[in-house]
């Protein structure tokens, strides 16, 4: 129950504040020079997890491993992004000319080009068109994503600051603040969707998964967290990992437990005739914090 308790008066404040936020960051934001970037080799390292490796091995080789390494690529390597710059109204025929307006799925799949020029939404989008799964591969969901840009939504992150869940001033590299938010489903509910995304010239709808969790998990009591529930001891593989068939599989046998009863017997209707019947009594549960399968 602390959890439950936990969870909803941070989101009621965050959500009360929401108007005096806004306007924080917005003065913030006019009052900070914003350095911009320019090329999608600068994003590549900005946001690069490699640093961490060293020092963090274990987090590094399970992160590795999970879907935020690989957030422009689905199953088999599929590059699903071409698909939408070759049809519809995100399309565009030469990738040079593409503008961040192209590319609005990276709100939730690589946010970070958010705050790159267009000219990186053009090399980047050049890439998708190509098939360079060398170069796609390494824009990811990695540290500084979650551990700096998403930590913080009350003001925007403190530049050269870490987020972690204590204060690390001698921490190697940058320092590390504590922040509540880290242990909050809103950490992951950022990206992991609450609707439809209507701010967009084009809007469109991907993930819905928070939503699920918000209006049908925690009002029918629920107490977990996301992190409770698929990062058991700080684990960063955080699954269901889709191209582990076997593990997936097993993962859903045990999260959709299925009881079936049945009953036969025969139907002697009158006119001397036998009718076999059955009786089949199904009950599927869910144990997940939101609906099975999202979308
Ligand atoms: C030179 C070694 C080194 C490097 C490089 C390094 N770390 Fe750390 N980090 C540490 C040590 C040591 C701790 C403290 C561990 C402890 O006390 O359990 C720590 C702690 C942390 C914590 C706080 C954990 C908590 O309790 O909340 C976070 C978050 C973190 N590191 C993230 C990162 C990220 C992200 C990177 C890459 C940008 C990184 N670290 C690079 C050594 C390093
Ligand atoms: C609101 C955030 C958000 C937006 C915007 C968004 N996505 Fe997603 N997408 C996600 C999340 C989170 C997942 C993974 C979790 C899930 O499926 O529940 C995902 C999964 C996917 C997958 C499945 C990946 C796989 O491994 O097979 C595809 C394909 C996809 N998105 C395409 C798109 C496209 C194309 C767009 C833009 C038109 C888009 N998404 C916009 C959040 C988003
Ligand atoms: C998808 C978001 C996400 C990504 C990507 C991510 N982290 Fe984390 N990390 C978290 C969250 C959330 C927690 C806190 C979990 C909790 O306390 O239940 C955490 C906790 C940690 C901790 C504290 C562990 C402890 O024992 O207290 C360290 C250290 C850390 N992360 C390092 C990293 C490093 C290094 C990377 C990149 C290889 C990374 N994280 C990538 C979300 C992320
Ligand atoms: C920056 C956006 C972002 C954040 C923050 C984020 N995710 Fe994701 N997550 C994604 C995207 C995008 C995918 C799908 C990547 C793919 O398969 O192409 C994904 C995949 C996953 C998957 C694998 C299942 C699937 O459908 O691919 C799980 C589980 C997951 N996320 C849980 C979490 C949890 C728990 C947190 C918070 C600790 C979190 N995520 C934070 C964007 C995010
Ligand atoms: C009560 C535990 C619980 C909570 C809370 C929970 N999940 Fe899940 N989630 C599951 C289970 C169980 C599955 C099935 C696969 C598995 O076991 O990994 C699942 C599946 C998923 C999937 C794959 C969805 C699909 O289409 O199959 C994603 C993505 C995901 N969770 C993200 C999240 C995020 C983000 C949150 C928080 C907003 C969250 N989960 C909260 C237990 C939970």
């Amino acid at each position: 129950m602390t959890a439950h308790l936990r969870v909803l008066p941070l989101a009621a404040r965050l959500f009360a504040c929401l108007a005096a936020l806004l306007m924080t960051a917005g003065m913030v934001q006019a009052g900070e020079k914003k350095v911009e970037i320019r090329t999608l080799k600068e994003l590549i390292a900005k946001y690069s997890s490699k640093p961490c490796q060293k020092c963090h091995p274990e987090i590094y080789g399970q992160w590795e491993k999970s879907q935020h390494a690989k957030p422009l690529m689905g199953l088999g390597g599929d590059v699903f992004l071409a698909r939408i710059l070759k049809n519809g109204p995100l399309a565009i025929k030469d990738g040079h000319k593409a503008t961040k307006e192209n590319l609005i799925c990276a709100k939730c799949h690589l946010p970070q080009l958010l705050g790159a020029s267009d000219a990186v939404a053009a090399e980047l989008a050049s890439a998708i068109l190509n098939g360079d799964t060398a170069t796609l591969g390494q824009l990811n969901i990695g540290c500084p994503v979650c551990h700096q840009d998403k930590a913080v939504v009350h003001s925007r992150p403190e530049r050269g600051v870490l987020y972690g869940s204590r204060d690390l001033p001698n921490h190697p590299g940058a320092p590390v603040k504590k922040s509540p938010l880290l242990k909050d489903p809103l950490v992951c509910g950022q990206c992991h969707g609450l609707g439809p995304v209507l701010e967009f010239e084009h809007p469109e709808q991907c993930a819905t998964l928070y939503g699920s969790y918000l209006h049908a998990y925690i009002p029918s009591g629920g107490t977990q967290t996301c992190q409770d529930c698929h990062m058991k001891g700080k684990n960063h593989y955080l699954p269901p990992n889709f191209e582990n068939r076997n593990e997936t599989a097993a993962l859903y046998r045990a999260a959709l437990p299925l009881e079936v009863q049945a009953l036969g017997y025969v139907f002697a209707n009158g006119n001397g005739e036998s009718v076999p019947k059955v009786v089949v009594k199904t009950r599927i549960a869910n144990r997940a914090g939101h609906r099975i399968p999202d979308g």
